[in-house]
């Protein structure tokens, strides 16, 4: 019998998901070994974040990571990968120029086999350009890690109206600028809601309640691995299940029937 071969999906299959009302999952990965255990479970993306300046290298911040951490991540994830799409970060000050940003998201993609690269903040110049250069975009707004030392703490954004505001108008000039995905860190679940329904590209939350057309976890948060103290947002997928492998299907079921998140792990 012909045997079918797996592609990854494309910015193209998340839009179609979102406009049949499918949830996307999404996943953090870092290495071969997860990336194939991911995979087998059907999780639609895995973003390699540089969450791992904290769960693989243990800073306390996204900060200290560069550009070649993220590539040798990157390349490490898509070894192993057959059906998820793979979106890779723009650490800090990777991108704080147009050129520089095409420059930097070139490598993820050459070397590291990105399909997406991700950026944080309302970056419109950078994000035109890097469309107009074949470079898909997931930008990132809401909570900004790698703003961590003008923010002073990891907190909700966007309670107060006229910073909601702002977070709307800043979505919908992303979309504007050519993002294919926005993934919204940390905000109340009535502002998400609103963006995701406003915006025709998918909205994927962290901590932004169960109205986005998708979610993402950090992978080491829902397995509860590591010391630091986890986020109200995330759950242990673990605790409820018999391996890593259960758990990690466990999340992608509870995204797609949308069970995840609950009323615990949301901000209202
Ligand atoms: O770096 C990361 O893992 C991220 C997610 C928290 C969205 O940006």
């Amino acid at each position: 019998m012909k045997q079918t071969l797996l592609k990854p999906l494309s910015v193209n299959d998340l839009i179609t998901m979102k406009r049949r009302g499918e949830k996307i999952s999404c996943l953090t990965a870092y290495d071969a070994s997860f990336s194939s255990l991911i995979d087998q479970a059907g999780i639609d993306i895995m973003l390699v974040g540089d969450s791992l300046g904290m769960t693989i290298q243990g800073h306390e911040t996204t900060l200290p990571v560069t550009l070649d951490d993220v590539i040798y991540h990157t390349r490490c994830v898509t070894q192993s990968r057959k059906r998820a799409l793979v979106i890779a970060d723009l650490p800090f000050m990777t991108y704080t120029n147009p050129q520089l940003a095409a420059d930097n998201a070139a490598k993820l993609m050459q070397t590291g086999g990105a399909q997406m690269i991700k950026l944080e903040g309302p970056k419109l110049d950078v994000i035109n350009f890097l469309v107009q250069h074949g470079i898909p975009v997931c930008a990132h707004l809401g909570l900004l890690p790698q703003f961590i030392n003008q923010l002073g703490h990891y907190a909700v954004q966007g309670k107060e109206p006229e910073v909601a505001e702002k977070i709307i108008a800043d979505a919908l000039q992303v979309q504007a600028a050519g993002a294919s995905l926005l993934v919204l860190e940390c905000i109340p679940s009535s502002l998400a809601k609103t963006i995701s329904q406003q915006l025709t590209i998918p909205v994927i939350g962290i901590g932004a309640g169960i109205d986005c057309d998708g979610q993402v976890l950090v992978l080491y948060d829902m397995l509860n691995i590591g010391t630091n103290k986890k986020p109200r947002f995330t759950k242990n997928f673990l605790a409820e299940t018999h391996s890593i492998s259960e758990a990690i299907s466990a999340y992608h079921r509870a995204v797609k029937e949308q069970l995840f998140p609950e009323l615990e792990h949301i901000f209202l």
